[in-house]
């Protein structure tokens, strides 16, 4: 088998058994202590292994190759253009590899006390200062550890909040029915009741259906700025107010901040609460679920709520504040992900105050550009310039029996990992395309040359490779019913 990656090369590609199909009992990776009858110590006696540990026996080098050729299946944003709608899937420079690896990031103990970590402390404060400054919210937490969390972290502020004021009936979240799942799910996890709003027929925010949704029972409006359409939400300022009328809050999903960094702030639209996915707008893609951190920003209102452990600056000496009278308390175990937040705040400072629009603007740049070169080849639901992502639909394909699944399998037959597919939801056939600030011209013209020459074999009714891809990956199409309805998760030993 032979796969191709997004500069063309192709490399031979084999079946790779499990480490436990491969093993041969008579080989060590790792040498592990014998299993002691009995141990001088009594109290510990009980918690000796009695059994062998089940581990394969391979050496060294076959497990080594095992995990290499693996990753070799895998299409990473070092392997190739990522696109995927939403994801934020930016190139992660190398130097915040060799940063976070520095021994006095790396090697100390999330507990380890405030004075021997003055430098760590020094450098979160300055990203919780820097997030504040771009988000418009000057108060940050760095504790959740993804969006989702985040989302949680806010919502169960914005709870605590009305509570505070003895509105104990506020309970209800209203969610566009554009938004991510993790933010209806996120609501319903902090006891809140979600009720959705339909979008507008341009995909944005109904301000009818929102004034008539409003009551003395609703907690916050979540929304996503730019929407998951990829259009700006045009009458913000006006949406803000009515919420904020009817006594309830904004809390802003920030998941789309990439279109806006440096350009405009959420706080200044009126939000009052936005988490910030540093593992999308500030690198560290996190294709594949992990890691990521989602710090929560938030105004003067929602600050005295926010999450204990925090980091404070006092007379030129940073202190970990541990408790807080309105705190809703710890939301993660340390800090945060301080990884992700350092590699964060090295992103962030190698633009500089400056600069860092540049970011919104080459990633706006870059999807409208997409826009342009595929707007005649593929239908555009909603016409007009978009934000950092661009959002087509499968409507003209479908003509000649091709659906956005056929174009997103064929994408990996020509070396490009998919766009986001069938999302968001309220587009029948959607394909969400982010390029990001970091492709190069002619990366996204090969995308686009590879978008074009799918659209033209439809109008040629040239589809049978676009019903079978992809066909050049070790993994060809899956049944994907059965991989979700009846999945196997758990391997049984059957060579004997
Ligand atoms: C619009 C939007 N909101 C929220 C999230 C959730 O973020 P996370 O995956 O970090 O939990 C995502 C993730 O893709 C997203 O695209």
């Amino acid at each position: 088998m032979t796969n191709a990656n997004a500069s063309g090369t192709r490399g031979l590609m084999h079946e790779e058994p499990l480490l436990f199909e491969r093993a041969h009992r008579n080989a060590e990776a790792i040498a592990l202590p014998g299993i002691a009858d009995d141990t001088a110590d009594a109290t510990l006696a009980d918690f000796l292994r009695r059994t062998p540990a089940g581990i394969p026996g391979l050496s060294e080098p076959e497990v080594v190759r095992h995990f290499v050729r693996l990753s070799q299946w895998n299409h990473g944003i070092e392997t190739g253009f990522y696109p995927l709608g939403s994801c934020t899937m930016k190139y992660n420079p190398r130097v915040h590899e060799h940063l976070v690896r520095l021994p006095g990031l790396a090697d100390v103990h999330p507990e380890q006390p405030e004075d021997t970590v003055q430098g760590l402390l020094a450098l979160l404060y300055r990203l919780q200062q820097a997030l504040g400054e771009i988000s418009g919210l000057p108060h940050v937490t760095l504790q959740p550890a993804a969006g989702a969390h985040g989302e949680l972290t806010g919502i169960m502020m914005i709870r605590a909040w009305h509570d505070s004021r003895g509105d104990h009936q506020r309970r209800i979240v209203l969610v566009p029915d554009s938004a991510h799942g993790t933010n209806p799910a996120s609501a319903a996890l902090a006891g809140m009741r979600t009720v959705e709003l339909k979008s507008a027929a341009n995909g944005q925010i109904d301000l009818d259906e929102l004034s008539a949704k409003l009551s003395d029972e609703v907690a916050a409006l979540m929304l996503t700025n730019p929407n998951t359409t990829g259009h700006f939400e045009s009458r913000i300022a006006d949406i803000c107010a009515r919420v904020h009328e009817a006594g309830a809050l904004v809390y802003g999903d920030g998941a789309n901040l990439n279109a806006l960094v440096g350009k405009a702030r959420p706080g200044d639209m009126g939000i009052d609460c936005l988490h910030i996915n540093v593992h999308k707008t500030f690198s560290t893609p996190h294709g594949g679920g992990g890691p990521g951190a989602g710090p929560v920003a938030v105004n003067d209102t929602l600050a005295p709520f926010l999450p204990v452990p925090r980091i404070e600056a006092r007379d030129g000496h940073f202190v970990i504040v541990r408790e807080d009278e309105h705190s809703i308390g710890p939301v993660f175990g340390a800090l945060g992900q301080v990884g992700v937040l350092l590699r964060a705040l090295a992103y962030i400072m190698a633009f500089g105050r400056e600069h860092l629009h540049r970011i919104a603007e080459d990633a706006v740049l870059n999807a409208n550009y997409i826009l342009h070169r595929l707007k005649d080849a593929y239908h555009v639901p909603f016409p007009g310039l978009c934000k950092h992502e661009c959002l087509l639909t499968d409507k003209l394909q479908n003509r000649h029996g091709i659906k956005t699944l056929d174009i997103a399998k064929r994408l990996i037959d020509l070396g490009f990992h998919p766009m986001t597919v069938y999302f968001p939801l309220i587009v029948h056939g959607a394909m969400l395309i982010e390029p990001t600030e970091s492709e190069s011209k002619q990366t996204i013209d090969a995308f686009c040359d590879a978008m074009l020459e799918i659209a033209e074999s439809c109008a040629k009714g040239d589809i049978e490779a676009l019903q079978q891809a992809p066909m050049l990956p070790i993994r060809t199409r899956l049944d994907e019913t059965s991989a979700a309805r009846r999945p196997r998760l758990v391997w049984k030993d059957d060579r004997n």
